[in-house]
């Protein structure tokens, strides 16, 4: 009278094996669940009563006890279900148990018995392989992520009744294939495209330059001049995502549950915008049970904080960790758990209060003072970690509406930012956590950017005539390094250093000169 159904649990991006025991014993009917399980995973056993009746079994009226081992670790999460309901049936002899010996069962189970998507599918499909089992039930709507592991045959239901069927080899499921989604390579259909924005060449050339060497970016400019329009078409022209980064990518969506129904593999890089009022664990990460924030979320992709001067402080502080290493660790009392988060941030900000500052047609009407006090928000660790300041003005309405010849479009940046990208791999080949310009550390900046005299020349006396700060001289070298790996060129010329000063707005001691 006991069964053993093999399930797993999600932790982070990982999953574990859990095994799903069950017990049938004489004595008053009741179904308890042990092995330190949480709210809805007890609650798991209403619906599976109700799922069991409603598939046409019966339910034994016998003490059920129901153990998921390891006894030790907290189980969050509905899907045990479909293994405690298979649990229950195979140990009343309902249903047979060979076929389910080599399998791995993971679903949320409705009243009716139709089967719910779970997250972490992939980490799940993951777990199931490493640890040698050959076959893995699930819900249809999670199979075709779960299917990108190779290695093990994955099969989507969609009702208890149909597992069953498939276990007491009344029927077979069909088995899943990863087609639900764009491969790597696809471009997906009606992404924004830079050849919609109108004039912004300086703007455009800034994003490329980003773009092609991994540099943050903090974009300021009035309302209306286009910054959102300019970010959200950053991820277009950057290099298409490794299968690689792809999986790590999907891996992390699937445990936040944001994948959309069916979709097996994130073939675009994301692109996130939390609003400004996200809090630190929905920044970061975290929760009891900790979930991945907007920094995991956009691995591999871009972090876009619009209005950035409006978010909390200890938020924008939290993002100087992962900024740095690429991952962020949580640790709770009962674990510590790491989640990727290496992505580009882009910040938009309006040049004061009332968004005017600079304007040469409607003057600013903040108080003194006011002005300084807005960007102060912006933390000076957190704007070191920025490489690029960009003024974005506003585009003068003419220019909006004529019918002047189109820009630029996305494919050919990207082709560009490609190239540039591939000097970078050679450069850094071997150096794990070095991906690009960016990432150099300061001893990788002492040899990589070396300047001739003429160029150090130039840039010393920027940085004494503009009142630059200290930490901009390495940016600058950075910024550099980029614009003549843009160009093609081994060596870095007096020209790329000085359109990389431009880029240093915010570290003159003197407030920028008006735009326009
Ligand atoms: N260069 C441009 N080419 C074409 N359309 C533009 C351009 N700049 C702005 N627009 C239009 O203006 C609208 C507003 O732009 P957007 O929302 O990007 O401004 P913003 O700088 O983010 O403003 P805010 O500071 O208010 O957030 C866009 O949706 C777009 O239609
Ligand atoms: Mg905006």
């Amino acid at each position: 009278m006991l069964a053993r159904v093999r399930s797993a649990a999600v932790l982070g991006v990982d999953a574990y094996p859990v095994d799903v025991e069950v017990d049938l014993s004489n004595g008053l009917p009741s179904l308890a669940t042990v092995g330190l399980p949480q709210s809805a995973v007890k609650e798991g056993r209403e619906r599976v009563h109700a799922a069991i009746l409603n598939a046409g079994f019966q339910f034994p009226l016998k003490r059920i006890t129901v153990n998921l081992a390891p006894a030790d670790r907290p189980k969050a999460g509905s899907g045990f279900d479909l293994a405690i309901a298979l649990g229950i049936l195979v140990a009343s002899g309902q249903v047979p148990r060979d076929r389910l010996a080599d399998s791995l069962v993971l679903a949320e189970i409705g009243l009716e018995g139709d089967l719910r998507p779970v997250r972490g599918a992939l980490a799940v499909a993951l777990c199931a392989r490493n640890a040698g089992i050959r076959r893995l039930l699930l819900p249809s709507a999670n199979a075709p992520e779960a299917a990108l592991v190779e290695g093990l045959d994955v099969h989507g239901a969609g009702s208890l009744a149909e597992v069953c069927g498939f276990l007491s080899g009344r029927n077979e499921l069909l088995l899943a294939h990863p087609n639900g989604g764009a491969a790597p390579e696809d471009r997906p259909e009606g992404a924004p495209d830079f050849s919609e924005v109108r004039s912004q060449a300086a703007a455009k050339r800034a994003l490329e330059i980003a773009a092609a060497g991994g540099h943050n970016v903090l974009m300021i400019g009035p309302p209306g001049a286009g910054k959102t329009m300019l970010a959200r078409r950053l991820p277009g022209i950057l290099p298409d995502m490794s299968l690689e980064e792809a999986l790590e990518a999907t891996r992390i969506h699937s445990v936040a549950g944001t994948l959309s129904s069916g979709q097996a593999l994130i073939g675009a890089r994301p692109f996130r915008a939390p609003h400004h009022s996200v809090s630190d664990a929905g920044m970061i990460g975290g929760g009891g049970w900790p979930r991945p924030g907007e920094v995991s979320l956009s691995h591999a992709g871009v972090l876009f904080l619009d209005e950035v001067p409006e978010f909390r402080r200890n938020v924008l502080e939290s993002l100087r960790q992962p900024l740095e290493d690429g991952v962020v660790t949580l640790s709770r009392a009962a674990m510590t758990l790491s989640f990727p988060a290496r992505f580009m941030l882009v910040g938009a900000m309006n040049p004061c209060p009332c968004g005017h500052f600079g304007d040469p047609v409607r003057p600013c009407r903040c108080e003194p003072g006011l002005v300084d006090r807005y960007r102060a928000r912006i933390s000076g660790p957190l704007l070191d970690r920025i490489d690029i300041h960009l003024t974005v003005p506003a585009v003068p309405v003419g220019d909006l509406s004529g019918n002047g010849a189109v820009a630029e479009g996305s494919a050919a940046i990207k082709a560009r930012v490609g190239a540039a990208r591939k000097i970078q791999e050679e450069r850094f080949r071997g150096q794990p956590g070095v991906y690009g310009n960016a990432h150099m550390l300061p001893r990788d900046v002492r040899r990589h950017c070396q300047l001739a005299q003429s160029a150090e020349l130039l840039l010393r006396q920027a940085i004494a005539k503009l009142g630059l700060s200290a930490r901009a001289y390495t940016r600058v070298l950075k910024l550099a390094r980029t614009i003549a790996d843009l160009a093609c060129e081994s060596e870095i010329a007096p020209a790329h250093v000085s359109e990389a000063i431009q880029y240093r707005v915010l570290d003159r001691l003197r407030l920028p000169a008006p735009v326009g």
